[in-house]
Formats: C-alpha cells, structure tokens, sequence
C-alpha cells in the first residue's frame, strides 16, 4: 500500500516579467479570471484532488495571496450586517479551503530551488506540485489532473508528471520528456530534457505544470547543479530521480491556461466567462458582434 497524497506545494514567487507592468505590484497570480483570481482556481482543484494542506511559495510583493486566502472578520460581520448571504457564503467557503501556509523564497532561482523550501513541509510523503500562474481544466465528468496524477501513485508509487503533446516549434518552451509507454497515456520516463531545440528533444510530451512527486525529490535537488539560465531545474532533477524510482507520466485530456502571458490570459478570461452561467450567454452574443 503506497501513501495518499494530502499535501500539495503552489510555488507563486515568480516575478511575472513577461506580464510587466501589471505584475510589478499585483501577483499575476492573483489577476481574475472573471471574479475569482488565478491561485484560487489552482486551490481549488488542489482541494478537488483529496489536498488538505498546502504550502505556498511565495515573495516579496506576494501579500495579497496571502490576505486573499486569509479570515476577514471585519468583511463577514459588514455581509452579515447587511444580509448579503451569498457573499458571505462564498467568503467562508473560500477561507476553509485548506490549510495553507506560506514560505519566502528569498531570491529567484528557478523552479527547483522554490521546491527546495517545501522539504520541511513534505517529510516524507508523495505531495503534489501546482504551478500557481497556471490552471488546468478537465473534460466535464473526468477528475482534475491532479487527483489523476495522485491515482497513478498511489497505485505504483514513485511519481507522475502531467504531459500535454505540443508542436515541434513549442518543445523549447517547456520540459520534454521521453520514455516508454506502458499503459495507454501512461510514460514511464526515461528522459527529460529543459527547454530543448526542436532537434534536441526527446519527443513532443511537454510537462504541464502539475506534478506528484516522491519525497526522493529533495535528494536529487541537492545534487543537481544549476542548469538552463543558470537555474535550478526541477526537470533535471527529475532526470535523477527517474533513475532511482519509476517516474511516469500521464498524457491527460484537458486544457491548460498559462495566465502568465497575455494573450493566452485574455483567452482564458473569454474560456471561463463564457461557461458562467450569470454572464456567458451575453458574452457569446458580444463576442459574435465583435468577430463578425
Ligand atoms: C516550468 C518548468 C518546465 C515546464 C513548465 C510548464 O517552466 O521549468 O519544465 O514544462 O513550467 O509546466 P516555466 O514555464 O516556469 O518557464
């Protein structure tokens, strides 16, 4: 019998660069999608995925996460006062999440080294890991990702990456991963390589900013040298790891939205208005007008 996976880890320190001016005093994490900010979308399916405790690595200039999560006491007794129950409802549910807890990352340094401050906080249990600029949805019906990354471990143990397929031209964007499939859509790994060129890359399976990781991980970025950009790199310690322990990844059925550019920021604004039932229908018919 393997561990349950109870804790995830929202790395969410990042500067946000490619969203500048914006993200100098507002998180991207923390830009709405419709009314609800990125990170919460991202807790949210942590939650949907059997999480109850989660660690945020966070920043200077990050607070906001922190008061969003966060009781509001003075907020509640003013909704209270005024019979707003909805609201209230929606900021109690949002205040008892989870457990979360937050960790600085004092200076950037990559992926790997924001997974290093979670060590204390892991022990030694499988965790998951979230990419905190980054949601992922699933077909309505299919669990969330992460929950299906966590299946893959518990059953067989070790770890599991999420892998989307992307074109030869975008393989130098993500962390490429080859292996040998052993199960439909599951890989077990045998190569990673950082941000390859399209001739460099092992194949076309980008990982897909979720994972579920063994505790071994630490091990192995103690070990690893600083690599593209002179970054720690998770991926390379993966590439360690995948030595010592089976290492899969699951090919899943879903759509990702990187809220840390712009267009595709817009477009998952436009993907989750249009399923709100308060605004999508008005959406679409705007949307219409304004393509022709
Ligand atoms: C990070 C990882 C990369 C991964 C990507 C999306 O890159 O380093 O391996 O494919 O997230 O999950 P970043 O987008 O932070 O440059």
């Amino acid at each position: 019998m393997t561990q349950l996976v109870r804790k995830a880890v929202i790395p969410a320190a990042g500067y946000g660069t490619r969203f500048l001016p914006i993200s100098k005093a507002v998180p991207k994490e923390m830009l709405p999608l419709v009314d609800k900010p990125v990170i919460q979308y991202v807790v949210e399916e942590a939650v949907a995925s059997g999480i109850t405790d989660i660690l945020m690595v966070i920043s200077r200039g990050k607070r906001a996460i922190e008061e969003h999560f966060a009781p509001a006491l003075d907020l509640e007794l003013e909704l209270e006062a005024k019979g707003r129950t909805a609201e209230l409802e929606a900021l109690r549910t949002l205040q008892s999440l989870a457990r979360i807890h937050y960790v600085w990352q004092p200076k950037m340094g990559g992926l790997g080294d924001a997974v290093r401050y979670a060590r204390t906080f892991v022990g030694d249990e499988p965790f998951a890991l979230l990419l905190g600029d980054t949601v992922v949805t699933t077909k309505e019906g299919d669990k969330p990702v992460t929950r299906q990354l966590a299946d893959v471990v518990e059953l067989h143990g070790g770890s599991c990456v999420a892998l989307q397929e992307v074109s030869a031209d975008k393989v130098s964007r993500y962390g490429i991963m080859g292996g040998e499939e052993v199960q439909p859509g599951v890989i077990r790994a045998s190569k990673f390589v950082e941000k390859p060129k399209p001739e460099e890359a092992p194949s076309r399976l980008a990982v897909s900013a979720r994972y579920v990781l063994s505790p071994a991980i630490f091990h192995h970025l103690d070990q690893t040298k600083p690599g593209k950009g002179g970054e720690l790199q998770l991926t390379d310690a993966m590439a360690s790891l995948m030595a010592a322990e089976p290492l899969f990844g699951l090919r899943f059925d879903g759509q990702r939205h990187d809220i840390g550019n712009k267009l595709d920021f817009i477009k998952a604004n436009v993907h989750f208005g249009l399923e709100r039932e308060d605004i999508g229908g008005a959406l679409r018919e705007w949307l219409k007008g304004v393509v022709g």
